[in-house]
């Protein structure tokens, strides 16, 4: 028998081991995606960002058109609860709202939605390993629908994309729609070209990622030039580094695009600078003199 899974999550209103959490067949987040969600970093017991995230989960809502299930101060008292399930320390904590369960299966949305909230908190899994080697990317067409700003749990196309990269030897997938990089498949792109750091610029295609923010925030406190311009995917190959960014996988380095290496095949210059950067940020985090 498989081991049940360790931990708490709440869910519709109560912290409950993960093994007893059921939703019911009936909910639109199983049958449609119809739902949004979160992933927010912790560090040393506190949260990354927590404002911005919260900020970003309410633009998804009003995209979907789905009333926000709790008002914010009730969000930030069950996201500190959730670090303390989770056992503080470097956490990610994952929350997810639907459209809840219908009477049945219509696509148009019920009269009264009664959303389901899940919070889910679990181990930050540490990206040092991957970091030191570098990432490997493979480019993919973007398949996906033209609403990548809102952040829906439907991601389907994401998740064969990732695969497809898993299946190639890679560990993240970047996704090109007419020409451009939009973003990877679940992180944003940055590009060193002529010692600029560039990444696309915010709209429907992309995410608009908290870490990504954060990163252009950082480089540009320390001076260091960047634009936020779009990325032609005929660039990415005399791209002098590539980096991709993410709440769980932070910053990390891409080594090889498309089975050739990038710049000399090794973490780049200024890679070491924008990491120092964000580490230095992530323990202020820790020490509670940033959030
Ligand atoms: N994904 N783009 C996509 C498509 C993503 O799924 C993510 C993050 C990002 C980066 O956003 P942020 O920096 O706010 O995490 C960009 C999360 C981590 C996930 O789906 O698990």
């Amino acid at each position: 028998m498989t081991e049940p899974p360790p931990g708490r999550c709440w869910l519709d209103g109560r912290w409950l081991p993960l093994a007893q959490a059921r939703v019911s067949v009936l909910d639109r987040g199983f049958l449609f995606g119809d739902g949004v969600y979160e992933v927010i970093p912790v560090y040393g017991g506190r949260p990354l960002r927590l404002e911005q995230h919260l900020d970003r989960l309410e633009a998804s809502l009003g995209h979907i058109r789905l009333a926000n299930p709790l008002p914010r101060a009730r969000w930030r008292e069950l996201l500190a609860e959730a670090v303390h399930e989770g056992g503080g320390g470097d956490l990610a904590l994952y929350l997810q709202v639907t459209r809840g369960p219908a009477p049945r299966r219509d696509h148009a949305f019920p009269a009264e939605p009664r959303p389901t909230v899940l919070v889910l908190p679990s181990p930050l899994a540490d990206a040092g390993a991957l970091r030191a080697r570098g990432a490997v990317v493979v480019t993919l067409p973007d398949i996906r629908w033209r609403w990548c700003h809102v952040k829906a749990i439907t991601l389907l196309a994401n998740v064969l994309a990732r695969q497809q990269a898993a299946e190639l030897g890679a560990d993240e997938a970047l996704l090109v729609r007419d020409g451009l990089v939009s973003e990877g498949s679940a992180s944003n792109v940055f590009v060193v070209a002529d010692g600029v750091v560039r990444t696309p610029p915010k709209g429907e295609h992309m995410l608009p990622g908290i870490t990504r923010d954060l990163v252009l925030e950082l480089l540009r406190e320390a001076g260091l030039p960047c634009r936020e311009e779009p990325l032609p995917a005929a660039r990415l190959a005399g791209a002098e580094e590539i980096w991709i960014s993410s709440s769980t996988r932070e910053l990390l380095p891409v080594v090889r695009l498309d089975g050739r290496p990038v710049g000399d095949g090794r973490p780049g210059p200024l890679f070491a600078r924008a990491w120092a950067l964000y580490d230095a940020y992530r323990e202020a985090v820790r020490r509670g003199e940033a959030g």
